[in-house]
């Protein structure tokens, strides 16, 4: 059968990618892989908006996020960190794991940051060494206003480092990573880089380089300022993956980074809009333009969505934690285009209508053709 991912992370990855990635091996201490370093590095400073180092990890994104804490913040140090779901609640424990103290900010699941609650907690909590956020919070498909956190930040506590775990957001979403004073912002290879997992992308502020050097660390692997020295890499790279990344962010860039997020912006509205007009209800209070959460229908779990849909061969995700069996999410970053969202939209139908769910059949989809016909 054939399958169609839309998860939220692994996405699908382009046949150009694979392709790139298959070819023979080469040693990372050569001139050619170098080279290809370099420039992979270069692509993703202007995908991510940055002048800054790009520094990549072979890890998860969570190694990204650990690195982002680690390095910045020593035992007793103390960091606001935004919690608003399973992402925001991953930086409160890896801040704690390293003996830091969290002050952490929690929303309900769906909800956004405010900037005056920040700004609050920073009135209220003297010497916070950093802020930690999602750009866009996976586990509810919240976008959290940080343009306006990184300006606040930059106008009234410039001595907190800001740092972003924009791994959902970085590639769909307009992330201006220097002009939002942005100071450490993370991505992952398996989201919107269009890549399978196992590589982290980090870039780094002069300002965070000047915090790290004076920080007491206690790291060995993830090094930042050992990986901006070591330039190919400190330890063996993920050959593979950078060359493949090499080919994604050329994609990315060939396509315009203006048209891929207006490409993201339409397929998040069609979807919303189309499970809007099928009488659902949309979980996030800001959603991004990287997925859509959706509240499951009264007396259908989503599980069962989910594997109803999976009959059709179609992949998508339950909720986290708590909103596990009352949520689904439907990814639509990186690689997906117009079609995707019909035939994503129109399987959800199917696949409700089986579970005995049959308001406004064929609505949806429907409201995503007039979406993109008006485009
Ligand atoms: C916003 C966000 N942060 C962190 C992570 C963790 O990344 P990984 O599973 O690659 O460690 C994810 C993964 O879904 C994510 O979406």
């Amino acid at each position: 059968m054939k399958r169609y991912l839309m998860t939220p992370g692994p996405t699908p990855v382009p046949e150009q990618v694979v392709l790139s990635m298959s070819t023979p091996i080469i040693h990372h201490r050569t001139d050619e892989f170098k080279g290809i370093f370099k420039e992979t590095a270069d692509l993703a400073k202007r995908v991510m908006q940055t002048k800054n180092d790009v520094v990549m990890f072979s890890s998860s994104g969570s190694g990204a996020m650990e690195a982002a804490v680690s390095n910045v913040l020593s035992e007793g140090d103390k960091a606001i960190t935004v919690s608003a779901g399973k992402f925001g609640e991953r930086w409160g424990k890896i801040v704690k794991a390293f003996g830091a103290e969290a002050v952490e900010l929690t929303y309900d699941y769906g909800d956004y940051a405010k900037v005056e609650d920040i700004e609050n907690a920073l009135k209220n909590n003297k010497n916070i060494k950093a802020v930690y956020i999602q750009a866009s919070e996976t586990s509810t498909g919240t976008f959290h206003p940080i343009d306006e956190i990184g300006l606040m930040l930059k106008e009234k506590y410039p001595e907190a480092l800001f740092i972003v775990d924009g791994i959902t957001a970085y590639g769909a979403i307009d992330v201006k990573t220097d002009n939002w004073n942005i100071d450490i912002g993370i991505t992952g290879s398996q989201k919107a880089l269009m890549l399978p997992p196992g590589l982290a992308l980090l870039s780094v502020s002069e300002k965070a380089k000047d915090v790290i050097e004076r920080n007491k660390n206690r790291f060995f692997y993830f090094d930042i300022l050992g990986e901006i020295d070591a330039k190919a890499g400190k330890f063996t790279p993920a050959v593979s993956l950078v060359i493949g990344l090499n080919t994604s962010l050329k994609m990315i860039l060939d396509e315009g980074l203006d048209n891929v997020f207006k490409r993201h912006e339409i397929l998040a509205k069609a979807t919303q809009e189309a499970v809007v007009a099928l009488g659902l209800e949309l979980l996030s209070k800001k959603p991004a333009n990287s997925l859509t959460a959706v509240k499951s229908p009264q007396n259908i779990s989503s599980e069962d969505i989910i594997a109803k849909m999976k009959e059709f061969g179609v992949e998508i995700s339950n909720g986290q934690g708590h909103l596990k069996g009352k949520i689904f999410r439907i990814a639509h970053l990186g690689y997906f285009y117009k079609p995707d969202i019909l035939m994503c939209i129109s399987v959800l139908e199917m696949a409700l209508k089986k579970l005995g769910y049959s308001a406004n059949f064929g609505d949806g989809t429907k409201r995503a053709m007039e979406i993109f016909l008006d485009e």
